[in-house]
Order: C-alpha cells, then structure tokens, then sequence
C-alpha cells in the first residue's frame, strides 16, 4: 500500500534525538526549535521520560478505563497544583482536537445550548465541530458546516459585546486561544479575555480555553490564559502534555458537573500517557522550566527585536513568531538547509519559534546567530 503524506515531505530522515538537538539518518545534527509542533516540552529522549515510560511498560501499558488507574489520580493531582487550578477536573483524552470536541460537548449538555462563538484566524483542530470552529474554509468538508458557529474578529472587545448584545442567550461557549498559533503567533489581549470572561458570566456561557499549543508553561505561565488573571471553564491541552506521547485533556471548572457516560474515550488516560504525562509535570516542577521559558523566551524576542529587517516579532516565553517581508520568506529554509536548525511557519512569512522548554541560552545564542547571518547575507 502506498503511504499517504500528510504534509509535503522534506527530505530529512530524523533517527536520534537528545534535548533540543535531533540528527538525521547521515549524521547531520540539527537544532529543534520546532519541538516537532509544539510538542517535545522537555526535550528528545529525556532521561526521566524514557525511564518512567520504560518503568511503566515493564509493568502494564494499558488498561481500560473500567478499573481504577491511579495514575490518572496523581496526574490529575499534580496537574491542578502546577496549574494552580486543584479545585478543577480533569477529563483525559488524546488529542488537542478531541479535547476540544469534548470542551464543546460539555458545554452544550450543560447550558442546552447551540452556537460557538469562535475568532478569525482560529485553528482548534481537524474533526467535526473542532474544524468547523476553526477559520479555515479549505479544510471544514460539507458534512462539518453548521450554522452553529459564529466568527468574531480576534481581539474585538466591542464587537464581542455587541453580539452578545444581541445573542447571548444563544450561545453555549466561546473558545479563544491564548496566543493564536497557526494564526500567526497573535496575542490574545488581557482586555479581550477579560471581556469573554464578562460576557460569558453575564450570558451564562462557557469560556473554552484552547491550550493545546499556547498551555503547558510555553508562554511562561502554565495556561497563556492566565496573563489576563481570569478562570477559564473548561481549558483544553494537549501537544507538549505528554512530550511525543499521545495525551490531551481538558480540566473542568467545579461549576460544570459531566454525568458518567456524557465523555468517554478507550485510549485516553492509559497507564503509559499517565506516566508520559507525569514525567513531563515532574521534570517542569523539578527545573522550574516555566520561568525557563520566560526566561529564554524574554531572551530571544528582546534580541530578535533588535534586527531592522523583521516586521514584527511576537509572542511570549517560548511561542515566538516572526513576521518576515516577502523578500525574505526563503530565510525559513535556509535555516533548515544552510544551518541546520528546525523552525515553524505560518502563513504568509511567519517563522514560528517552538522549542523545549529547557531550552539553553546557548541554543538560544546558536538559533539566533545563524537567524543574524542569514539575515545579513540575503
Ligand atoms: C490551538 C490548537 N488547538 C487544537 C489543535 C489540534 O490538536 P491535534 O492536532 O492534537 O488534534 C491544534 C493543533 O495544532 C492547535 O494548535
């Protein structure tokens, strides 16, 4: 059978991986400050991770969620401590669009209410409802289209109140990312989330915080959310969770109260995601690797600041982008095939930036002088 692609391929073979350095099958080494989208929060092959997976497969893999798993109690229990959030419940799943079907589900069972109000620019996902709130028609298939869900300009405080206004009583929840990924690493102001926060209290609708690429202590703070000091009710994660392992959740405020059976999933909370996931929260705790990514992250946009030929550099902790004019767009390339450093992108000439967590200055230092004579040569 012939292997459907993704995503065109580049030609690249990785086989070994070590913190924040990857090498492909030749021998070359790179620099991953891609994180393979987010997701490598702690490093490749970092040796906690492969010892508590390795531990946990030793003993069991897997079991359904019919018996007690005590993992997911102890994950649960770290993750509302970590995130400051222990009063919260934690529904797991695998994956950040099946967090949010779920975020959706929930909140339509709970207010008995249909619409979604989501932003431009959005992306929460591939399957049915996820896709259909994200704003990108090329991708929502006929059989995802629904009347149900409303695109409201991101950052729009007025614009939000005036369709509350109008509608409040319809809608069932918002959901906003904190900082907008494949929208081009775009900040969602403490303004505009302190205003979904008010209109949803005011409205009795629920406020979905779309975690999956911004949450996990990238931005510097666990949830990007929390730069505007507001609650969300339903928080969904998923990418650097389990850092490679499939795992996602969502953590439920105590004020919405899911019935057995309402959520449900075979894979989603196994022994093994349990302890990928763990490991992940004890190495972050252990090496403080949220003020890490303030750190670094602080680092890298203040020196990315100073080059002149950057239109706008954006983002906060380690969710970076850079916005490039057109006549640089090839930069992004160059630096995987000239300097041999992984990067993100996002339409038209963003650069994203979405290292490990612990990222060195070193790397940092080693990203950025490449960018620098990249820069200067084109
Ligand atoms: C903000 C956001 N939400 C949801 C998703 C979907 O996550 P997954 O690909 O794990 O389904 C993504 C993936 O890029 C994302 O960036």
């Amino acid at each position: 059978m012939k292997l459907f692609e993704v995503y065109p391929l580049h030609d690249i073979e990785i086989v070994k991986g070590q913190g924040s350095l990857i090498w492909d099958k030749k021998g070359q080494e790179y620099l991953d400050m891609y994180g393979g989208h987010a997701v490598i929060s702690i490093g490749h092959t970092h040796m906690h991770y492969v010892q508590r997976l390795t531990s946990q497969l030793n003993k069991i893999g897997f079991y359904s969620n019919s018996v007690k798993i005590p993992q997911q109690v102890q994950l649960a229990e770290k993750l509302g401590v970590i995130s400051g959030r222990n009063n919260y419940q934690l529904f797991l799943c695998n994956s950040g669009a099946e967090a949010n079907e779920n975020a959706f589900k929930l909140a339509s069972f709970a207010n008995n209410r249909k619409i979604i109000v989501s932003f431009t620019k959005a992306f929460h996902g591939r399957t049915s409802l996820a896709v259909a709130a994200t704003d990108n028609p090329k991708i929502i298939a006929p059989v995802n289209q629904t009347n149900n869900v409303v695109f409201l300009p991101f950052g729009d405080a007025i614009a939000l109140e005036n369709y509350f206004a109008e509608n409040g009583s319809k809608v069932s929840a918002v959901i906003v990312e904190g900082i907008q990924g494949v929208g081009g690493i775009q900040v969602a102001g403490n303004i505009f989330l302190q205003t979904i926060r008010t209109m949803c209290d005011a409205y009795g609708a629920y406020f979905i915080a779309d975690s999956v690429q911004c949450g996990y202590g990238r931005t510097g703070k666990f949830y990007a959310h929390d730069y505007a000091q507001i609650n969300a009710d339903i928080y969904t994660m998923a990418k650097g969770m389990g850092n490679g392992f499939p795992v996602a959740g969502i953590a439920i405020h105590p004020k919405l109260s899911p019935w057995y059976g309402m959520l449900g999933t075979t894979f989603g909370g196994n022994h093994l995601a349990c302890a990928a996931a763990l490991a992940v929260l004890e190495e972050i705790e252990t090496h403080n690797l949220i003020k890490n990514a303030a750190i670094i992250g602080d680092y890298l946009i203040t020196e990315l600041k100073k080059i002149p030929q950057i239109i706008e550099v954006r983002g906060r902790g380690l969710m970076i982008g850079i916005d490039l004019p057109t006549e640089l767009a090839h930069i992004k390339a160059d630096l995987l095939f000239k300097e041999h450093i992984f990067t993100g992108e996002a339409k038209p000439n963003v650069i994203r930036l979405l290292p490990a967590l612990n990222l060195t200055k070193a790397h940092a230092d080693r990203f950025l002088t490449s960018f620098s004579k990249l820069i200067n040569q084109a």
